[in-house]
């Protein structure tokens, strides 16, 4: 197995803050040019030096250099001993649940992304995984919900859309207990702010293409794990399965997380402003933000994060409010996804979240008055002068 220890180490030696290792990357510059910005290796194949050799390269579904180098980046973020860069989010997520076997039980996160709801459901099930969604904030519910073959929990904080926290650290504990895998989606914070691993997890996955590409420009997943052994199977998943991210979508995720320090601040500080500003607004009947001190897991958010991320939603006061907002916004734009630089409105109901049960989605709160926005970086108040038009 290939072990980042080194770079791992190599960081920590230096005491390098986050905001220079996401500048810098693991290798820094390239070590055989010298070039600052990490050479893109676009190849499917290397050449063989001998009978007797062993190469370090040899085909770029199972190793790649612009990859790798994006994985010990991740793998220093996040504070892991392996890293896996795959095609996109959804990847990422199936890598995962690939460690389950027929017959296992998992528990994720009731309020998840739409595609991990229905990896679950039309593609676990089907093999004979059982599965149970619960509010992952209730501990007890946790408890209760455990079952023998239960082996992994599935964590997605906050939640997409309704913006719930859950505690790492105390579900990695009861995971623990059973001897479950505890895994955590830790798209909406990034490293930046939340550093699953340090709590107690033991994998995390990544949607690259929101907070860590940050441009609204690739599609991407990250995978980190702290164990070797569960870092082996998901190598040999991989080199399997051919979901290895290519060169080039490789080095757009390295160069959008030389700025993600930057990038998170702003999107932070005009959450904020923005959350603040919809809170007021006679249309808007709720705004559900984690940096709110009324937020009901305020507390958990302040125990285990930085920082309080971009994402907001928010429930307007009737379907018209919705259709007008989404039709007139100018600088705000009606699109699916988040994380990147550009603000972005979705409507979950019929867009991210249409997978999911409407008996399940009313029970959440994902109703057709719901919108989510992701904050970009713009200036906070061209933002809500859009957003007020927009509403009016
Ligand atoms: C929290 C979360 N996890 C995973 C995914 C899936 O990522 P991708 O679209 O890159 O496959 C998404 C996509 O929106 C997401 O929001």
């Amino acid at each position: 197995m290939k072990n980042f220890n080194n770079y791992v180490e190599k960081n920590r030696k230096e005491n390098l803050k986050f905001e220079s290792i996401v500048v810098h990357g693991a290798n820094g510059v390239d070590p055989t040019t010298g070039s600052i910005s990490y050479p893109i290796y676009q190849t499917a194949t290397f050449k063989h030096h001998g009978l007797e050799k062993t190469d370090p390269y040899n085909y770029s579904r199972c190793i790649n250099p612009t990859r790798e180098e994006l994985e010990r980046t991740m793998c220093i973020l996040e504070e892991g001993n392996r890293a896996f860069a795959v095609t996109s989010g959804m990847a990422a997520v199936s890598l995962v649940t690939s460690l389950l076997n027929p017959h296992d039980h998992i528990i994720y996160s009731d309020d998840v992304y739409g595609g991990t709801y229905r990896c679950v459901n039309e593609v676990l099930e089907p093999y004979g995984i059982e599965s149970d969604s619960i509010d992952l904030t209730d501990l007890d519910l946790l408890k209760k919900t455990i079952k023998p073959n239960t082996k992994m929990i599935f964590i997605e904080t906050p939640t997409n859309p309704m913006m719930k926290v859950a505690d790492i650290a105390a579900i990695a504990k009861i995971g623990h207990e059973i001897g479950a895998l505890v895994v955590v989606d830790n798209t909406f914070l990034t490293p930046s702010y939340q550093k699953p691993l340090t709590l107690g997890a033991d994998i995390v996955v990544h949607s690259g293409t929101k907070y860590l590409g940050g441009h609204n420009d690739v599609v991407a997943g990250i995978v980190v794990v702290k164990d070797e052994q569960i870092g082996e199977k998901l190598e040999i998943q991989m080199y399997i399965n051919g979901a290895g991210l290519g060169p080039m979508d490789s080095w757009l995720l390295l160069r959008g997380i030389k700025t993600l320090a930057l990038r998170m601040t702003k999107h932070s500080e005009n959450a904020m402003k923005v959350a603040n500003f919809l809170r007021n607004h006679p249309k808007v009947e709720k705004v559900y933000y984690v940096g709110f001190e009324d937020h009901p897991n305020y507390a958990t958010t302040i125990k285990q994060t930085t920082g309080f991320g971009g994402m907001i939603s928010f429930r307007v006061d009737n379907l018209e409010t919705v259709n007008k907002l989404l039709t007139k916004v100018k600088l705000v734009t009606f699109a699916e996804s988040l994380g990147g630089v550009e603000s972005l409105v979705t409507h979950p109901v019929s867009r991210t979240h249409t997978e999911i049960k409407e008996e399940i989605r009313q029970a959440l709160g994902i109703t057709d008055t719901l919108l989510r926005l992701s904050v970009g970086i713009e200036d906070a108040d061209d933002i809500i002068a859009d957003l007020t038009q927009a509403l009016e």
